[in-house]
């Protein structure tokens, strides 16, 4: 059992009152909108999980398939005692997947959700004893910095999942140089990316018959009820997803089935019959055009892999010198 975890702390706890802010901010804009980090909660997280499981939403169990199919290449991508970096948590198959396939110095998990992060690592440290595990508690979205110590030689990032799909493609290419906080020149980034593909299969993959999308998007609003106070009846909205073609991305909403008001932090937030709350996008990309913006962003592509369907791309990158 090896379950010692080096511990950092680079996330001030936040106040209340900025957490209302920004949902406020959303909510009086025309069109209204709520940042998809709300999806988040417990139960919006096991909704994910669910998601992820369904056969209509490919991207998870494509993404694993390429770490698979493509383990012993993306070693000799990636090259020998690497400090892996992952911008998330590190409960999926595919960090386990990637672990076994590189056999790095080192995993260090940044996360926002301290006990998330510090059930995960210790996990991983658990299951695989010959790794020096570091948890790092920041907001990745944000610049992070870590010690060299924890940094290391090699430092390679892995931001799997097509996540970056939730910025709009300049703050993805703001993301990808606040990155150079944490990674210097020459280091790596291993970055799962969803490819642009026909409506039918992208709107299905939004939509499963199952109804855990819809569960995903609509317990948003129950968190705002539960957590936030807001009075707001989820009854009467709906879930919409559909592909907006002209951006290249995904839209969520949640649709007012009625004129109606809800109340949050003793603001009036109120909504026509069919007015939409819009509540995430999901950025796709041709392979040469995330190329491009990664370009942009300072960063070279070294190699990537895709499935036998293309619909989903592993771009790794390293950071020019
Ligand atoms: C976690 C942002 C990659 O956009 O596909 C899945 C979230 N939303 N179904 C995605 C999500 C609805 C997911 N990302």
């Amino acid at each position: 059992m090896n379950s010692a975890v080096s511990f950092h702390d680079n996330h001030p706890a936040s106040t209340d009152g900025s957490i209302y802010d920004e949902l406020l901010e959303g909510l009086t804009a025309t069109p209204k909108w709520v940042s998809p980090k709300f999806f988040y909660d417990r139960r919006g997280s096991e909704l994910f999980d669910q998601i992820c499981q369904q056969p209509e939403y490919y991207p998870t169990r494509t993404e694993e398939g390429i770490l698979k199919d493509w383990a012993g290449d993306i070693a000799r991508a990636v090259g020998p005692d690497a400090t892996l970096i992952e911008l998330g948590s590190g409960v999926s198959r595919k960090i386990r997947l990637l672990l076994e396939a590189l056999h790095p110095a080192s995993y260090v998990g940044i996360d926002i959700s301290r006990d998330f992060l510090l059930d995960s690592t210790r996990q991983l440290a658990d299951d695989y004893p010959w790794l020096e595990v570091h948890a790092a508690c920041a907001d990745f979205s944000r610049p992070v910095t870590l010690p060299q110590s924890v940094v290391g030689p090699h430092p390679v990032a892995f931001f799997p999942g097509s996540s970056i799909g939730n910025f709009s493609p300049d703050d993805a290419r703001d993301f990808l140089l606040g990155l150079g906080t944490l990674l210097p020149e020459g280091s790596g980034l291993l970055v799962g990316v969803d490819l642009i593909k026909p409506r039918p299969i992208l709107d299905a993959a939004y939509n499963d018959a199952a109804g855990f999308t819809a569960a995903f998007n609509l317990n948003l609003l129950m968190r705002l009820r539960d957590e936030f106070g807001a009075d707001v009846d989820p009854a009467r909205f709906s879930h919409q997803a559909f592909y907006n073609e002209a951006q290249s991305r995904i839209e969520m909403h949640l649709v007012s089935r009625c004129d109606q008001t809800m109340t949050l932090a003793g603001h009036s937030v109120t909504f026509a019959a069919g007015e939409t709350l819009h509540t995430e996008s999901s950025y796709k990309y041709s392979v040469e055009g995330f190329q491009q913006l990664a370009n942009e962003a300072g960063f070279v592509s070294r190699a990537l892999w895709t499935d036998p369907d293309n619909l989903f791309s592993l771009h790794y990158l390293e950071r020019e010198v």
